[in-house]
């Protein structure tokens, strides 16, 4: 039986069965509009909504735009405060009557990119960023997850920097692809002054775009655009799901990679 993989977003709960060998959909995905106010009770009931389309699934994986440590989301930077400490995988369990896993939305496309997609086969620290209403970080060594980074909140020009370089910050702001990509590279310098990553892998839906602000950034750092786009938070929470042994504090993307 399938593995659904259910991605909460900022505008839209998409879902769709995975197939978690091939890191490849099933079937067609199945999107509602993210609730608004996007409180616990609307989004179980829209992530159920989603559930409801498909059948034969034994077991679901869902993303959460925020920190999750064991199936509690503990942080709601861009979604109703109700999330705080909500016991996210116990809820999402008892309405879809399935085992559930939960994770950070930047973590679970990260996944999906190092199984399958632009970081596949690297090895070292690989660093995923996601540019979409917030700035999402996935971090890598060797294939394996270090989860809830969080480092979209880093500060920038003393601001969060999600708020200065987001791409809903370049949509707000109407700001020029220039000086968005300004803002990008002054934060990317930032992350690679820290970490020292091998690569960065750029998501979110303004990677479909990459040409237009690519090559307006310098930083040392190879960069590269995610290839998986809108799917990989689905692949990526179906694929880490499967994987659930009780602990995810660590992800091994490669066993994944391997079993192919
Ligand atoms: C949240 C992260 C999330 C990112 C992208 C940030 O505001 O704190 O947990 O990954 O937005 O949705």
């Amino acid at each position: 039986m399938a593995t659904l993989g259910i991605d909460i977003g900022g505008s839209g709960v998409k879902g769709a069965p995975i197939d978690t060998v091939r890191g490849e959909l099933l079937a067609e995905r199945y999107r509602v509009p993210t609730p608004q106010p996007s409180d616990v009770t609307s989004v179980v009931e829209a992530v159920a909504e989603v559930a409801g389309q498909f059948d034969d699934f034994d077991r679901v994986g869902i993303t959460f735009p925020g920190v999750v440590v064991d199936g509690v989301t503990r942080t709601a930077a861009n979604v109703d405060k109700s999330w705080l400490d909500a016991p996210a995988a116990k809820l999402f369990g008892e309405r879809l009557g399935k085992p559930v896993t939960v994770l950070n939305d930047a973590d679970a496309a990260g996944v999906a990119e190092v199984a399958f997609g632009a970081g596949r086969d690297q090895r070292g620290l690989i660093m995923m960023l996601t540019f979409g209403t917030g700035i999402g970080s996935a971090l890598f060594l060797d294939g394996v997850l270090i989860p809830n980074t969080e480092l979209g909140h880093l500060e920038l020009d003393g601001k969060d920097a999600e708020l200065r370089a987001s791409d809903r910050a370049r949509e707000v702001e109407e700001m020029s692809w220039e000086k968005w990509a300004g803002r990008v590279e002054a934060y990317l310098r930032h992350v690679e002054m820290l970490l020292s990553p091998r690569l960065f892998i750029i998501g979110g839906g303004v990677s479909k775009k990459s040409d237009r602000f690519f090559p307006l950034i310098d930083i040392r750092t190879p960069m590269v655009p995610a290839t998986l786009l809108n799917n990989a938070g689905c692949i990526g929470a179906a694929v880490t799901a499967e994987q659930a042994s009780g602990d995810l504090g660590a992800i091994q993307t490669n066993a994944a990679t391997a079993s192919r």
